[in-house]
C-alpha cells in the first residue's frame, strides 16, 4: 500500500496523508490568498469606520446609504445598536410587558374593582422582577459574546503585523463562537507554518547560492584561471625553441590544454543554467543532465517525452528542468538503485512530468521532519508556476515524482 503525498496538504488537516488511488487530497489551501483576503477585509471595514461592535446595516448606512449625519427613524437606530444590545432591549421589553399584564390581572385591571393598595404593592415587583432578567441577560449576553470581542482584538494585532496573536477562547464563551475562535487559531497557525517553511527555504535558497559562488569562484581560480597561467609560460617557451619540430610538439600541447581548459568553462556555464535549455528545449536539456548524471556515477536514466515543446513558458520550462533535475539527483544519491525513469507528456490541461526508481523509498513523515529542503523546494518551484508536485513513496517499494505544470491559457479551458 502507497502513500500519496503533496506538500501543501500537510499543512491542513483535510487534505493530509492517504493512501494513493484511495484518497485524493482537494487542491492545496492557499493561505495567503485568505490571509490577504482577511486582511482586506480588515482594511475594508477600517475604510467604512466599522467597529467589531457595529452591524451590517450601519455599515450600509455609513459606507452607501445615504447622506451622512441625515436624520434615522428609530427602527433604523434600534437596528443600528450592536446584537447584545438588541437581544437586551428585546428581552426587556418582553419581560417588562409580561409582567405588566400579569400584574393588571392580579389587581383587576382587566374586571371587577381595581385593588389600589395591591396595585402599589404589586408594581414595584413588577419592576425590580424586570430589571433583574435584563440584568441577568445583560451577563450572559455578554458572556456568551465576548469571544467576538476577543476575535476583534485579535484580527486587529494580526492586522497590525502581529502574526503570533492568538485568540483566547473564553470557557463561559458560547459554544458556537468558542468553535470560531479554533478556527481563527487554526488558520494562524497554517500561516505561521507556511511562513516559517518559506523562511527555511528562502535560507536554504540563499546559503545554497553562496555555496555555489564559492566553489565556482575556487574552480576559477585554482583550475581554469592557473591552467591558464601555465600555459601562456609554455607558450613562450615553445616560441623559443629553435627546432621546429619540438616547436610543433609544444605547440600542440598548448592546444590542448587550451580545448580542456575551454570544456572545463563550458561544463560550469552549463551547471549555471543548461544552455540546451534555451537553445534546444527542455527535453534536450533533461537528456543532457541525464547524460552527465551517467558519466561520473553510471547512473542510467531513461527519458521517454511526448512533443510538449512550446507548450510552457520560458519559466515554467525551467521550473519543471529543476524540479526532474532535484528529483534525478535524489533518485542518483539516496534510492540506490541503479537506473531511473523520466517520463514528460501531456495530460489535458497539463504538462505532466514522471521521474520514477525502484530504489529502497523512504518514509515521507520522516523526510518532512528532517526537514527536506530538496523535497519542499521542488513543491515551491512548481507552486511558482501554478503547479503541484505529488510524491509517493515507501520504503522498499521505490519512489515516484509527479510534476503537473498547467499549460498557459488552457487552466480554465
Ligand atoms: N528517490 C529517493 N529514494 C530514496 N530516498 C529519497 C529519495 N528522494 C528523497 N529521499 C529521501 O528524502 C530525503 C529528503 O530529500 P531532499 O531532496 O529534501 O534532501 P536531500 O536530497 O537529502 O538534500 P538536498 O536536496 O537539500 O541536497 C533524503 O535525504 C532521502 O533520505
Ligand atoms: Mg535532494
Amino acid at each position: 500500500m502507497r502513500r500519496w503525498w503533496r506538500w501543501p496538504c500537510r499543512e491542513t488537516p483535510y487534505t493530509g496523508w492517504g493512501v494513493a488511488g484511495q484518497t485524493r487530497p482537494t487542491d492545496p489551501v492557499d493561505l495567503s490568498d485568505r490571509q490577504s483576503g482577511f486582511m482586506e477585509g480588515i482594511a475594508a471595514a477600517r475604510r467604512v469606520g466599522m467597529t467589531g461592535r457595529d452591524a451590517p446595516g450601519e455599515v450600509e448606512g455609513k459606507g452607501r446609504g445615504g447622506a451622512p449625519g441625515a436624520p434615522r427613524s428609530l427602527v433604523g437606530r434600534l437596528l443600528g445598536v450592536s446584537l447584545s444590545a438588541k437581544i437586551l432591549i428585546a428581552n426587556g421589553v418582553i419581560v417588562t410587558l409580561a409582567m405588566l399584564v400579569a400584574a393588571a390581572a392580579a389587581v383587576g385591571l382587566f374586571g371587577g374593582p381595581v385593588d389600589r393598595a395591591a396595585l402599589l404593592r404589586v408594581a414595584p415587583l413588577v419592576l425590580v422582577g424586570a430589571a433583574a432578567s435584563v440584568a441577568v441577560n445583560a451577563v450572559l449576553v455578554r458572556l456568551a459574546l465576548d469571544p467576538l470581542r476577543e476575535l476583534e482584538r485579535t484580527a486587529r494585532r494580526v492586522a497590525a503585523g502581529d502574526l503570533e496573536a492568538r485568540a483566547q477562547p473564553s470557557r463561559l464563551a458560547d459554544r458556537d463562537l468558542r468553535a470560531v475562535i479554533d478556527v481563527l487559531n487554526e488558520m494562524l497557525d497554517r500561516v505561521a507554518a507556511y511562513r516559517a517553511r518559506l523562511r527555511a527555504i528562502t535560507a536554504r535558497a540563499l546559503e545554497a547560492a553562496e555555496e555555489e559562488r564559492k566553489r565556482l569562484a575556487q574552480e576559477l581560480y585554482s583550475d581554469t584561471a592557473q591552467s591558464l597561467s601555465e600555459l601562456m609560460i609554455r607558450l613562450r617557451l615553445a616560441r623559443t625553441k629553435a627546432n621546429g619540430a619540438e616547436r610543433d610538439s609544444a605547440l600542440d600541447e598548448v592546444r590542448e590544454g587550451l580545448a580542456a581548459a575551454t570544456e572545463r568553462l563550458r561544463r560550469y556555464a552549463s551547471d549555471l543554467r543548461p544552455p540546451a535549455l534555451d537553445m534546444l528545449g527542455l527535453l534536450p536539456a533533461v537528456e543532457a543532465y541525464a547524460r552527465s548524471l551517467a558519466e561520473p556515477t553510471g547512473f542510467v536514466v531513461r527519458v521517454r517525452a511526448a512533443p510538449v515543446a512550446g507548450l510552457l513558458t520560458p519559466e515554467a520550462e525551467l521550473a519543471l528542468y529543476r524540479i526532474i533535475q532535484e528529483a534525478l539527483s535524489n533518485a542518483a544519491r539516496h534510492s540506490g538503485a541503479k537506473e531511473a525513469e523520466v517520463v514528460i507528456g501531456r495530460e489535458e490541461r497539463h504538462v505532466v512530468a514522471t521521474i520514477a526508481d525502484s530504489g529502497r523509498g523512504f518514509d515521507l513523515a520522516e523526510a518532512e521532519r528532517r526537514g527536506a529542503i530538496g523535497l519542499l523546494g521542488m513543491e515551491e518551484r512548481a507552486a511558482w508556476v501554478g503547479g503541484t508536485v505529488q510524491v509517493h513513496s515507501e520504503p522498499g517499494r521505490g519512489t515516484r515524482v509527479v510534476v503537473r505544470i498547467p499549460v498557459p491559457g488552457e487552466e480554465r479551458a
